[in-house]
């Protein structure tokens, strides 16, 4: 097959373990910067064009659009599938999954467990609203924060006034929670392929820190999630559209509850820690598929 990998960056990890799994399988592969893709409708055909050169003899691609790039990747997608080409990842599950919002949205509907969430907008109502999360600490995260920075813990009232008073007057979106003390610093990220969990790890925040992330000083280990996490995930993947897809959860003391989505998931961390080449598992879905 022609495998398509559309990649800002061929030497990232999560690319590189793709391209290898991809050719021990015999696949031919290529990587795409899709910044620089160009959309082309042409006597009716739509095409995808990079330096000139056509996709549409691609088979498949994997998307592996970053989150600055979201617009241009959801318009990408679509193009794509208007090519009939098979993604790994379709326009409307990106869509749905970037949008902290939307992804919120879709999950509460289908009765999914999250943290009490606020998106403030009328500045008089700051203190009221925050006081209806029900406890002291909250969290408050930059609406695009990611590795963790941007997430900050107010200990009082006064101190989450005034975090938000500063983020509402340098224009920066954020967004209010509950903070689960009971997950004591520690995530759980189940990796979905195609209906199943192929590899799971526990991410534990260092001594005096309560975000897990790795870039945080966090600790990785490979775990087996409870039958209720497995369940958790399959269906807030399957909700999102999401066919590869990274969940992350708290263990809260209502249950698992899902904190992120993530619809282009990193293979280093996971790959390293369990040991399971989840690669593999993307390309032999791709080989199920097409
Ligand atoms: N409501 C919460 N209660 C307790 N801990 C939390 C909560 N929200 C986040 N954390 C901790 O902080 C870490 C970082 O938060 P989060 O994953 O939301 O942001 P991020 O990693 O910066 O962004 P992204 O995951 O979108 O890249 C989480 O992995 C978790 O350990
Ligand atoms: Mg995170």
């Amino acid at each position: 097959m022609n495998i398509t990998i559309l990649s800002r960056n061929a030497a990232l990890y999560s690319t590189q373990s793709m391209i290898k799994a991809a050719r021990s399988r015999n696949h031919f592969v290529r990587v795409i910067d899709y910044s620089n893709c160009d959309f082309v409708i042409r006597n009716g055909k739509p095409d995808v064009e990079y330096f000139g050169e056509s996709l549409f003899d691609a088979d498949a691609v994997i998307p592996r659009i970053g989150e600055s790039y979201t617009k241009l990747g959801v318009g990408l997608l679509r193009q794509l599938e208007v090519m009939d080409i098979f993604s790994v990842l379709s326009s409307q599950a990106l869509s749905n999954s970037r949008d902290k919002l939307s992804c919120l949205q879709l999950l509460v509907k289908n009765d999914l467990l999250v943290p009490h969430t606020l998106i403030l907008h009328n500045g008089h109502m700051y203190e009221e609203l925050i006081d209806t999360i029900g406890s002291y600490p909250v969290i408050i995260k930059l609406i695009s924060g990611t590795h963790g920075i941007g997430v900050l813990k107010a200990e009082s009232r006064s101190q989450a006034v005034s975090l938000l008073e500063t983020f509402n007057k340098t224009k920066q979106k954020v967004l209010v929670q509950e903070f689960i003390e009971e997950a004591k610093g520690a995530d759980y990220r189940l990796f979905v392929v195609d209906g199943e969990v192929v590899a799971s790890m526990k991410r534990q925040a260092k001594a005096g820190e309560f975000r897990s992330n790795l870039h945080r000083g966090g600790f990785a280990e490979a775990i087996t999630p409870t039958q209720e996490e497995i369940k958790v995930a399959l269906k807030a993947v399957d909700i999102l559209g999401l066919k590869v897809a990274g969940v992350d959860m708290l263990r809260s003391k209502r249950g698992p509850m899902i904190l992120e989505v993530n619809a282009s998931p990193g293979l280093e961390g996971i790959e390293k820690t369990t040991n399971v080449d989840v690669a593999s598992k993307i390309i032999s879905y791709i080989e199920r598929s097409v």
